[in-house]
């Protein structure tokens, strides 16, 4: 038998660490291992695998697309790309979109927006305000705009332009907000820097802010959008409508595919100011057309927020009754645990060996984010394993 993990070790450039297993297959909520282990994904490609595992909507309309039309060219009109532009625009309050393949690439795609419309409407305005502990990819603009310094400092100079402000800190935000600012750029729940979910009066006030100084808001709902939260977008959960809006992860439950939103007054793109080989290909758009239309159609989001109240009761239970668990916090089917120790990396190890994959986002919290269509029984499943492995790395009795 091969050894897979040797592979790794031997030819890949050791961006990241990987858990012990090497995974062939998945249907819903499962995933085997290349040994026949089954296993209950409740970190689901990092919130991306929005039907869960091989969901046959999905995949039918991946096996026609791929015996239809693959890939044209940006320079040429395809249907699913229109199709699933058209249901973006119909189902959010932005009115225009541009598709990308990746959160990076969406939030790289709204950085360049925000700096052409500061440019052309706003005196030349180009500083975007981001918030510590945001993370919005990879890329030089990204990792930039991010709030987390050791994902920076190996890469610098940096873009000039990003300022950091802490989050759900609107006092903070305004001190930050000069002549020079040309956009806010935040999650309306921080998914990578730990699930922290701001007071419910954060937002509309950054909202009301951004209106009084003429700076566009720029909502990163790469994790948090088509029903993480609750709802279809996490911004509906806070009254609000961003100017600007990124997507990527749950848009076609694991087909690369992101996309940017923007309103028609920011919209101010113009031929030849951006593009991609793959953004929007017909594959990858038929792929998100079908996902977000089920997501809609199937009332996803209405079942991903009853499930987050089902989630808080039991989480808090949890949390009651173990002392390594300090608090919980989270919205519809994404939630983190915090510990009161650096002990997620144990808990992830153990869970594993169990069968449970779960994720420990930071070293001392551990994030839950199963596929939207996860069942009652199947999250009973998962807590289960989880409090047990929770008692046993905390190795104190009961609260
Ligand atoms: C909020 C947010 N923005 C952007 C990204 C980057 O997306 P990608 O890895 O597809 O580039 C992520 C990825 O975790 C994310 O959570």
């Amino acid at each position: 038998m091969t050894d897979w993990r040797e592979v790794e070790s031997r030819v890949f450039m050791k961006t990241g660490r990987r858990l012990p297993v090497v995974l062939v297959r998945g249907e819903g909520c499962r995933v085997w291992d290349e040994d026949g282990k089954r296993y209950l994904d409740f970190f689901g490609g990092t919130a991306t695998a929005s039907l869960g595992h091989s969901h046959p909507v999905l995949a039918e309309a991946l096996a026609d697309q791929a015996r239809t039309l693959i890939i044209t060219s940006n320079l040429m009109y395809t249907i699913p790309q229109l199709q699933l532009g058209e249901l973006l625009v119909e189902h959010s309050c932005l009115d225009r979109v541009y598709f990308a393949n990746s959160g990076a690439e969406a939030n790289e795609a709204a950085v360049k927006l925000a700096r052409k419309w500061g440019r052309e409407r706003k005196d030349g305005a180009y500083e975007i305000i981001c918030a510590l502990d945001g993370f919005h990819g990879r890329t030089l603009a990204t990792i930039t705009a991010s709030g987390t310094d050791r994902y920076k400092e190996p890469f610098a100079p940096l873009p000039p332009g990003f300022v950091h402000v802490p989050y759900n800190d609107i006092e903070a935000l305004k001190n930050a907000t000069n002549e020079q600012t040309c956009a806010v750029l935040l999650e309306p729940v921080q998914g990578e820097g730990g699930v922290n979910v701001p007071d419910d009066d954060y937002l509309p006030a950054v909202r009301r802010w951004c209106d009084e100084q003429n700076v566009l808001l720029m909502l990163d709902e790469v994790q948090t959008g088509f029903g993480r939260c609750g709802t279809l977008f996490a911004y509906e959960l806070f009254g609000i409508e961003p100017d600007v809006m990124t997507l990527a992860k749950g848009i076609a439950s694991g087909v690369p595919l992101a996309a940017v939103l923007a309103k028609e007054h920011c919209a101010v793109f113009t031929p030849g100011d951006h593009g991609s080989t793959y953004g929007g290909n017909p594959l990858a758009t038929r792929a998100g057309y079908e996902v977000v239309k089920h997501i809609i159609e199937q009332r996803l989001p209405e079942k991903a927020a009853a499930d987050g109240d089902y989630l808080e009761q039991r989480l808090h239970g949890i949390e009651d009754r173990l002392e390594l668990v300090t608090s919980v916090r989270g919205a519809g089917l994404l939630w983190a645990l915090q510990l009161s120790r650096e002990a997620g990396e144990q808990v992830v190890l153990r869970c594993l060996e169990r069968g449970l994959i779960v994720n420990n986002v930071r070293p001392d919290a551990v994030r839950l984010c199963p596929p939207l269509i996860v069942s009652r029984e199947e999250l009973d499943e998962g807590l289960a394993v989880l409090e047990e492995v929770l008692a046993e790395v905390g190795g104190a009795p009961a609260k």
